[in-house]
C-alpha cells in the first residue's frame, strides 16, 4: 500500500484530486465512486476543475434499498447534488435500490461492472472497516449483493437523517470481489473515529471481519489519511 499522510481532510482532497487528474490524463475512462462525507471536498474540486469527464463512465459503490432517486437521502440524489449535476460524464451508474426484483438489480449491476472495468476505484472507510456497504463478514469474492446494515453503520449514518428510525436498514452494494478487480484503488479516511479501522486495515490480519484488510492483497492501493486517522498506526 502506498500511504499518504496529510494534516487534514482538505489536504487529502487535494492529493486525491491530483490522482484523479493524472489517471484521467493518462487515458482512464472508468471511475468507481463513493458517497458519504469523505469524498465531498474531492468532488467539489472536481466540479471546480477544468477536467473533462465527458468521455468517462462513473460507477458508484452502493445505494440504500427502498429510497427513490428523488429522496434527498438517496445516493442517487447525493451524487447528482455533489458531482453529476455539475460535471458531465458520458454515463453514470448507481445500484437500483428501488427495483423489487433484487436478483435482477444485482446481476444487472455485475454486468455493468464487467462491461466497464474500473480503472480507479475511490473508497471511504467505515468505522467498522467496511468498504462500500460490505459489512464485516462479507466474503472477499462477493459480487453485487443485498446487505443488512450493521448497527454501527446505521448509527454512523444517522447524522444525515432527521431521525435514526429513518435510516434504511438495507442497501445494495458492489461486492468486495468487484472492488478488488479495479486497477487502482484510492481509499481516503479522515478523523479520529476512523483510527481503529485504519490501523487494522494497514497492519492487522487479513480477515473478513475487517473488510478493508483485503486491500493488503491488492497490488495498487493508495491510502490517504490525516493525522487523526493515522493515530493508531
Ligand atoms: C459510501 C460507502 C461507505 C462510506 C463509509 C464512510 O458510498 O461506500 O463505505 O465510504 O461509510 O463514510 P463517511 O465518508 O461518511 O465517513
Amino acid at each position: 500500500m502506498n500511504i499518504i499522510k496529510v494534516n487534514n481532510a482538505s489536504q487529502g482532497a487535494a492529493r486525491a484530486y491530483d490522482i484523479f487528474a493524472e489517471t484521467l490524463t493518462k487515458g482512464a475512462r472508468v471511475f468507481g465512486l463513493a458517497t458519504g462525507s469523505t469524498p465531498v471536498p474531492l468532488y467539489q474540486r472536481l466540479v471546480e476543475s477544468p477536467l473533462d469527464f465527458s468521455q468517462a463512465t462513473a460507477i458508484n459503490l452502493d445505494e440504500y434499498l427502498g429510497l427513490s432517486g428523488n429522496d434527498p437521502q438517496s445516493y442517487h440524489f447525493f451524487m447528482a447534488q455533489h458531482l453529476f449535476n455539475h460535471k458531465a460524464f458520458k454515463q453514470t451508474f448507481i445500484p437500483d435500490g428501488k427495483n423489487p426484483d433484487r436478483q435482477a438489480a444485482t446481476s444487472q449491476y455485475d454486468r455493468i461492472i464487467a462491461e466497464n472495468p474500473i480503472d480507479l476505484q475511490l473508497l471511504g472507510l467505515g468505522r467498522n472497516g467496511h468498504i462500500g456497504f460490505n459489512e464485516p463478514g462479507t466474503a472477499f469474492d462477493s459480487k453485487t449483493h443485498i446487505v443488512d446494515l450493521t448497527q454501527s453503520t446505521i448509527d454512523a449514518n444517522a447524522r444525515f437523517f432527521d431521525h435514526e428510525v429513518d435510516v434504511p436498514t438495507q442497501a445494495i452494494s458492489m461486492g468486495i470481489g468487484s472492488v478488488m478487480s479495479a486497477k487502482h484503488i484510492l481509499l481516503m479516511a479522515f478523523g479520529a473515529e476512523k483510527a481503529d479501522a485504519v490501523a487494522q486495515m494497514i497492519s492487522g490480519p487479513i480477515t473478513e471481519k475487517l473488510p478493508a484488510s483485503v486491500l493488503q492483497q491488492h497490488p495498487n492501493v493508495t491510502v490517504i489519511i490525516d493525522d487523526a486517522a493515522a493515530a493508531k498506526l
